[in-house]
């Protein structure tokens, strides 16, 4: 009996060609109901004289068994994920990531300035009221201070602190921590309280440029802008300086770039206000300088051709992808 159950096992295990029939076969004659176990348990109803020979044949089959399933169990694993690689179906394709437009626009400006000299820097989005508005030159009673153009932080022990409505507090940080002569740029996002239409954002980018140094002229702000411009949009495209104010330079320019007929302002611009150069201890009979802002987001949407600022921040793919 137990010569013919090691027959018919050894026999149908030649047969497992899977993890789940090899699983079965184990149940069959291994399981706590299986075939052999069964003879093992009713070992203990045999009469003395046959007892010890079944008991060690099956004992010994048992082991038999066992080894044989350890054996074929591995080899059986390994052609399982080996099979499961089906060379025949078509690839995944990975879908590839793409740069936002903004950040696209941002680096080709920060390149046309580093090709020019000058040095990339950025700022705190959380900036004190000292640095964006009163080193600047921009008074207490400025409306650029309402309410409803800054989103001032709400923080224990402090009513100073806001998110930055341009990046203008950089130039003072700037000049307050190093000696001219000075040719950087500051790219990085703003915030104001203010309502959104297609042309405005609460939130958005600039570029701030900062040059200071001795007998810097009004003419290097045109000539290094014009270059931007030219950078940008080629060499034909019309441009166009007209008188502006901002309190931290004078005097003050805004520069716009023509779109199919109408100017489009891309930045605000001017020479440093001797009062700036005051207030971070720079002495305003040594040194000039001139400073601008750009949006980028203005700058997008004139190079592609699109209507709506709102677009920039939708995260609709369809919008994203086209870029
Ligand atoms: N900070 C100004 C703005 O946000 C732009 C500007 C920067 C103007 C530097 C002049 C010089 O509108």
């Amino acid at each position: 009996m137990i010569e013919e159950l090691k027959n018919k096992s050894l026999t149908e295990l030649e047969s497992v060609k899977s993890v789940d029939s090899l699983e079965q076969w184990r149940v069959k004659y291994l399981g706590r109901k299986g075939e052999l176990t069964s003879i093992l348990r009713g070992i203990g109803s045999l009469p003395d004289n046959e007892r010890r020979l079944i008991g060690s044949q099956s004992n010994s089959l048992r082991g038999l068994l066992e080894e044989q399933y350890k054996k074929i169990k591995p080899t059986l694993e390994k052609n399982l994920t080996h099979d499961s690689v089906d060379i025949t179906l078509p690839g995944r394709t990975r879908t590839k990531g793409r740069l936002h437009p903004i950040t696209s626009i941002i680096r080709e400006i920060s390149e046309a300035f580093s090709d020019m000299g000058f040095s990339i820097v950025e700022g705190n989005e959380s900036e004190l009221e000292h640095y964006n508005f009163d080193l600047l030159n921009i008074p207490k009673d400025h409306p650029a201070r309402d309410q409803w153009d800054t989103i001032w932080l709400d923080r224990p022990n402090r009513d100073d602190n806001l998110l930055r409505t341009h990046t203008s507090p950089m130039q003072a940080r700037i000049m307050e921590n190093s000696k001219p002569p000075i040719r950087v740029i500051i790219p990085g996002k703003c915030y104001r309280y203010e309502a959104t239409d297609a042309t405005h954002e609460w939130h958005f980018h600039q570029i701030e440029g900062l040059v200071v140094g001795k007998n810097i002229s009004f003419s290097d702000l045109k000539g290094t802008l014009y270059e931007l411009a030219r950078r940008i949009f080629g060499p034909s495209r019309k441009v166009r300086f007209r008188c502006d104010f901002f309190p931290f330079v004078e005097p003050g320019v805004d520069m716009s770039i023509d779109w199919k007929g109408e100017w489009i302002e891309i930045l605000g611009a001017g020479m440093v206000h001797p009062k700036v150069f005051e207030g971070v201890g720079y002495d305003p009979n040594v040194y000039s300088g001139f400073a601008f802002g750009m949006g980028p987001e203005r700058i997008a949407m004139l190079r592609y051709d699109i209507e709506d600022i709102r677009q920039f921040f939708s995260n609709d793919l369809r919008f994203l992808s086209q870029f």
